[in-house]
């Protein structure tokens, strides 16, 4: 295996199952740090380079549960990596602010603000996004706030007619060797296959701890990453991640995605998990599962040359038992390119950073006053991602109104299973679905003025 590693070309023969933070700490790179090895504290994160349209486009990823396979061709920068002869502007804002206490987040902090720097529109992108994936224990944040606005206010006046890497590295932000990583890159870019073997998307559920997954296929390699549409439906690939369908030109045309799915993880996860891997990890609190079952999604199978189309909603037969062959993948999903109302409700114990208690999503359209094509689905309150099949019959050719939303939510609590686990009882769980579709109610219809 093949990628460059800071400054050089490396080449190991580890396997492609290695958690890449365990990895670069044996090699010797210690600034990379370990803290919960499940993707939740940004301790570990670095810069994961790689070529798009023959630009080479960086993110922050958490390195614990990133397989070393998905790194193969890619640029790898660690803390070391970003190093010059003296701090960079972003170390020194740490230092002048008083940003880092015991130190110990604060590698990731930097990586995760570089990205940042290397991408964002500045003037329009909320910087906390850019940290939402660290955690400092030291409860730093006024300052690590001080530091990264003080950089960002410094980036908005370079020279915004120059790429921006060439920019940061002719102001002695970055190193100079970022400007050979594109040509780098185009020597060592390999050709994968198809083989068989243990399907990773993002891998975000495959590697959380240490685990080892025996002949990993990386599927976001092989091409099934992609967003596009046609004259009727829009297509997502099922290895897209969720940050690129949450910034999709085509559904934020007709939705509110950006904001509806901000709620997912946090930017360096939602920079990794797919809406494959979270619909076949088969959770039944998987966001985008819910998500996408409103949006009556239909997906595509495929085994060998052989391709059937289905229903997300008909994929779902148990509790993680689905209507997938051995060997077969998930390729893409499909949803109509119509205008709807789409509401996404999720409880969670924290704001970001958290999976669902209870999440709920619907979508419908409005002709004549009256509900058309109404589908509700719900997570949490039973052993699949619930779509409601009966109350979203009920809502079709129903003028909104209070009693008809009463009666769609009891009908709704009529379908569901819940029990009681740590993240609440079957009671509270049951409750919290009425509340949140009562929620899509009163967001879709604030001229009922409903209340309840
Ligand atoms: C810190 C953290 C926070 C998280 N927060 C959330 C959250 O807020 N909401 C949420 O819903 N989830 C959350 N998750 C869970 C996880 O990130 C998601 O479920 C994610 O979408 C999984 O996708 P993946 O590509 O990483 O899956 P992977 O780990 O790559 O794969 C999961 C499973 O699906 C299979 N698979 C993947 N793609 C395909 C395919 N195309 N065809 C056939 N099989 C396939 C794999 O073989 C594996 O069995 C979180 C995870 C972490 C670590
Ligand atoms: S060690 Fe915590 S996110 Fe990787
Ligand atoms: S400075 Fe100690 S964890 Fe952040």
């Amino acid at each position: 295996m093949k990628f460059i590693l800071n400054r050089e070309i490396m080449e190991t023969d580890a396997s492609p199952s290695f958690h890449t933070l365990d990895f670069l700490r044996k090699k010797g790179f210690k600034g990379v740090k370990e803290g919960c090895h499940e993707g939740d504290c940004g301790a570990c994160m670095v810069l994961i380079g790689e070529l798009t349209d023959d630009k080479v486009r960086y993110r922050a990823i958490n390195s614990c549960i990133l397989p070393l396979g998905k790194v193969e061709g890619k640029h790898v920068v660690t803390i070391e990596g970003l190093n010059l002869d003296e701090l960079n502007p972003v170390q020194q804002a740490f230092v002048d602010e008083g940003a880092s206490q015991c130190g110990y987040c604060t590698p990731g902090f930097i990586v995760a603000l570089m990205a940042y720097f290397m991408n964002a529109d500045l003037k329009n992108t909320d910087i906390v996004t850019a940290i939402e994936g660290n955690i400092c224990r030291c409860t730093g944040y006024n300052s690590i706030l001080r530091a990264a606005e003080k950089v960002n206010n410094k980036v908005l006046s370079l020279d915004s007619t120059k790429e921006r890497i060439q920019a940061l590295v002719e102001a002695n932000y970055l190193p100079t060797y970022f400007l050979q990583i594109e040509d780098k890159l185009k020597e060592i870019q390999i050709q994968p296959q198809l083989k068989k073997g243990i399907f990773v998307a993002g891998g975000t559920d495959l590697f959380v701890h240490r685990k080892f997954v025996d002949d990993p296929v990386f599927l976001s390699e092989l091409g099934y990453d992609k967003i596009w549409s046609d004259e009727e439906y829009i297509y997502v690939g099922a290895a897209a991640d969720i940050e690129s369908i949450r910034t999709s030109e085509d559904l934020n045309a007709l939705f509110d995605t950006a904001n509806h799915l901000i709620r997912v993880s946090s930017l360096p996860i939602r920079q990794q998990a797919t809406i494959g891997g979270n619909v076949v990890n088969a959770s039944p609190i998987g966001d985008l599962t819910i998500y996408f079952l409103a949006l009556d999604a239909d997906i595509s199978l495929l085994l060998g040359e052989n391709r059937r189309l289905i229903k997300l909603k008909d994929f779902f037969k148990g509790y993680k038992v689905l209507d997938l062959e051995e060997g077969e993948i998930l390729e893409w999903f499909r949803i109509k390119k119509k205008k709807r109302l789409l509401s996404f409700e999720k409880v969670a114990k924290r704001m970001h950073m958290d999976i669902a208690s209870v999440n709920s999503a619907f979508s419908c359209r409005i002709e004549l006053n009256h509900i058309k094509e109404s589908h509700l689905s719900g997570g949490g309150i039973g052993p699949i991602p619930k779509y409601f099949s009966k109350a979203s019959e009920y809502l079709n050719n129903k003028e909104p109104s209070v009693e008809v939303i009463k009666e769609a939510a009891r009908i709704a609590g009529t379908e569901i299973s819940p029990i009681d686990d740590v993240r609440g009882t079957a009671k509270y769980k049951t409750l919290l679905l009425r509340q949140l579709i009562y929620a899509h109610f009163v967001k879709l219809f604030p001229e009922l003025e409903v209340s309840f």
